[in-house]
């Protein structure tokens, strides 16, 4: 397991995949290094390409707002990241075997936060990280756990922006992602 400068930089040098030749930045994460709550996405899109920050465009907004609402910051509370840390052009799903070359840094930042609640957003997350075969409408909202680390995921804040209706559960599952933060941290 890397420490966190010698994770970086390799993030940083990484060229195992196309993606590392095409992008402007790489997003690492950000947010909180002792979390108990880790949030997880699927790559940058271009406002995280153009900056170098995980979920700043019009969905990191959206989330960080409906989060801001349940008192919980990037700064304090969570720790936000994706499953590959370059932008596939176009946005478009990460490749498996883009996703595969990228996931041992994720288990490198989960293995050095160590949360206790993990939070999937969105199908591709849900994939690498919960169960590759299940559909994100169907296991949504439900929380299984394994070693401890209890996971859930929820629709991404993309697909709130194209589907107002899905607004609704996705704020039913941050309110039990509190519920449980709370559970588990005695933290209000
Ligand atoms: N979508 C993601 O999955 N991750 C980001 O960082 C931004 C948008």
């Amino acid at each position: 397991m890397l420490g966190w400068q010698t994770l970086y930089q390799t993030c940083l040098e990484c060229k195992r995949c196309p993606l590392g030749q095409n992008r402007n930045n790489m997003v690492f994460g950000e947010g909180n290094l002792q979390a108990d709550l880790m949030f997880i996405g699927e790559a940058p899109g271009r406002d995280e390409d153009m900056t170098g920050h995980p979920f700043v465009g019009r969905a990191g907004q959206l989330l960080d707002k409906a989060l801001l609402a349940l008192e919980l910051t990037r700064q304090e509370h969570y720790y936000i990241t994706n499953i590959c840390k370059c932008r596939p052009q176009n946005n478009r799903v990460p490749l498996e075997e883009e996703a595969q070359l990228c996931l041992p840094f994720l288990r490198n930042q989960f293995a050095l936060i160590k949360p206790r609640i993990i939070v999937c957003l969105g199908a591709t997350a849900m994939k690498y990280v919960i169960d590759r075969e299940a559909r994100i409408s169907k296991i949504r909202g439900q929380w299984r756990e394994c070693k401890g680390v209890h996971m859930m995921a929820t629709f991404h804040p993309a697909a709130l922006l194209r589907d107002e209706n899905k607004k609704r559960v996705f704020w039913e599952d941050l309110k039990q992602v509190k519920h449980k933060y709370v559970e588990l941290t005695g933290e209000k």
